[in-house]
């Protein structure tokens, strides 16, 4: 199997949190420097994963229990890495994944109350061997978080079945966040979502900087 070249980073957070802008800032910048970038997202992100992703988001498979709906984002994670991460990676691009394996972790692990070995199990069959160099964590108040997401519904959007839920599960998943980061500080960055746009722009930029200055670095070499 061709090694990975590219760089890999994952965008966490509650909902409301800007992840999606900040995205679309952060490929504009790196494109404009010449990097292959390739923005996806989770649940979907590749044709097999984005039929799961429906049958998730709206609801349809809830009356099956969350340990069902764990392994459907496990199987749709799956195939996403085969079809898309894996591949752009190896090609030397850098992937900006929207949600990654924590999203898993916290809420279907912390606030669907599933074991942890059962999640990570799953994580590991999932990825198989694929983990975000980098993992930025959008951190917001749950209130904050909340009406921003709200305020988005109202303007067309109509909320998913894992946003109509309440302040306090908002609450424990920013801690599940927070904890995440705590234990894997190597990977994990927590971003300052309050603040306004650009400034989480540029917080954002000075943690991807510079491995992507390694990344230029390394295919330098290779030329
Ligand atoms: P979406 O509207 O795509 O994302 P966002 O909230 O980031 O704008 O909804 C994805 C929803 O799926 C979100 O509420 C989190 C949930 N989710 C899980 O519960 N587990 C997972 O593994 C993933 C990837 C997402």
């Amino acid at each position: 199997m061709p090694e990975n070249t590219g760089l890999f980073i994952s965008f966490e957070g509650g909902e409301g949190a800007g992840k999606s802008t900040q995205i679309r800032v952060l490929a504009e910048t790196l494109r404009a420097r010449g990097l292959e970038v390739v923005v996806t997202r989770e649940p979907g992100g590749s044709p097999g994963a984005e039929a799961v992703r429906h049958v998730l988001l709206s609801g349809a498979a809830e009356p099956f229990g969350v340990r069902m709906e764990a392994m459907l984002f496990a199987a749709a994670r799956n195939d996403h890495v085969e079809e898309v991460i894996r591949p752009a990676l190896q090609r030397g691009a850098v992937v900006l994944c929207d949600r990654f394996l924590d999203s898993s972790r916290v809420y279907q692990g912390t606030t669907g109350n599933l074991e942890p070995e059962f999640i990570e199990t799953l994580q590991r069959i999932a990825i198989d061997g694929t983990m975000p160099d980098l993992t930025l964590i959008f951190d917001i108040a749950a209130t904050a978080g909340l009406a921003r997401a709200r305020k988005r519904a109202d303007i067309g959007a109509t909320p998913d079945r894992f946003e109509k839920e309440e302040l306090e599960t908002h609450e424990k998943r920013r801690e599940a966040y927070l904890d995440i980061a705590l234990n894997e500080p190597r990977r994990c960055r927590i971003v300052n979502a309050e603040q306004p746009q650009e400034k989480v722009a540029e917080d954002v930029l000075s943690f991807v900087e510079p491995m992507v200055s390694k990344l230029t670095a390394i295919s330098d070499v290779a030329e």
